[in-house]
């Protein structure tokens, strides 16, 4: 391998686009858009006020009440959507409160949809983890190993509950093989032909979801290797994961951290007929807050910058908890 031969020009040709902010503003190309961006929320039951996050300051487990209110101020500022996670206060081995229509989150659904109706696009988490009080993402066997086909039973009730309480979009998140097809499927029979699936696929086991523990109460002990994709793999095994969830019907694929894996975001955006999507999870949020607190880092400039870097791979909608902040300053 050599260095191309480079022509005679002078060297400082690059900068003449970048000398005024107007230079820089016309030859712009990635754009970030209040539309792109979801806000993920979390809901408790049983609050009379909100609940500060101390892993992710300025994120909140929300009432009810609370809930509503933000959501509602969320669209107002022109958030793409809202995805939302339940926190029971009741767990048991098989996640009871998951697809109860009575339970915290199919309860925060159908208040939102009756007050949002079609205005915003309404995503639901659908996993058991935040549910179950072993803290899995799916049920266990006797083993006490998370058992792929009884958990597939466990999402499909679930996804009728969410469909039900009026979801437009559901976030297959627990990686279990052939849950969109089986979410798919469910839903079909039930006559939710429209209730669509975003599958997150490519998801990695992450230290990043740190903060998340806390914000949904998990009382998870150990890791969820044993079903989530491993860091070390090549992309090749996150294009697995989204030609499957593809064939099953999947409507959008995420790719899951962001940030660490903006290289698997470019190779998915390459090769996806359907739209990607990248959640920049609460270690992501949280690395930067805690920086910023400390002085290190111009918060609002990094934010900008990572959500630009995660478009700049291929993603075209962008989970993040600063949505409804960043949607405001680019108003
Ligand atoms: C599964 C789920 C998780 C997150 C979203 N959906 C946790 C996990 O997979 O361990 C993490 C989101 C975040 O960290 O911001 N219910």
């Amino acid at each position: 391998m050599s260095l191309p031969e480079l022509p005679a020009f002078p060297t400082t040709r690059l900068r003449r686009l970048r000398r005024t902010a107007a230079l820089r503003r016309l030859v712009s190309e990635v754009t970030l858009r209040p539309s792109d961006l979801v806000l993920p929320m979390f809901v408790r039951e049983g609050l009379g006020e909100p609940v500060p996050i101390a892993s992710m300051p300025g994120v909140v487990q929300h009432s009810q009440e609370s809930l509503l209110k933000a959501a509602v101020d969320a669209v107002e500022r022109g958030v793409g959507g809202l995805m939302i996670f339940g926190v029971p206060t009741e767990k048991d081995a098989r996640g009871s409160g998951a697809d109860d229509p009575d339970g915290v989150l199919n309860l925060a659904l159908r208040r939102l949809y009756a007050e949002l109706g079609d205005e915003t696009v309404l995503m639901a988490d659908l996993c058991l983890d935040e549910f179950t009080d072993h803290g899995h993402c799916g049920v266990l066997d006797e083993r006490g190993a998370v058992d792929n086909d009884a958990t597939l039973y466990r999402y499909e009730a679930m996804a009728l509950a969410q469909a039900q309480a009026g979801a437009h979009l559901l976030g297959t998140s627990g990686m279990m093989d052939g849950q969109v097809g089986a979410v798919r499927q469910a839903l079909d029979s039930a006559g939710y032909i429209d209730t669509g699936i975003l599958a997150y696929a490519p998801k990695y086991a992450s230290g990043f979801y740190g903060p998340f523990r806390e914000a949904v109460n998990s009382s998870l002990q150990g890791d969820r290797a044993s079903y989530q994709q491993d860091a070390s793999r090549s992309v090749a095994d996150a294009l697995a994961e989204v030609a499957l969830d593809i064939a099953e019907g999947a409507d959008i694929v995420m790719v899951k951290p962001a940030l660490p894996y903006l290289d698997v975001v470019r190779a998915v955006a390459d090769v996806a007929p359907v739209p990607v999507a990248a959640y920049q999870i609460s270690g992501e949020y949280a690395m930067v807050e805690a920086a910023a607190e400390r002085g290190w880092l111009d918060r609002e400039r990094v934010v900008l910058e990572t959500l630009t870097s995660i478009k700049r791979a291929g993603a075209s909608i962008v989970l993040t908890y600063w949505a409804a902040e960043v949607a405001n300053l680019l108003a």
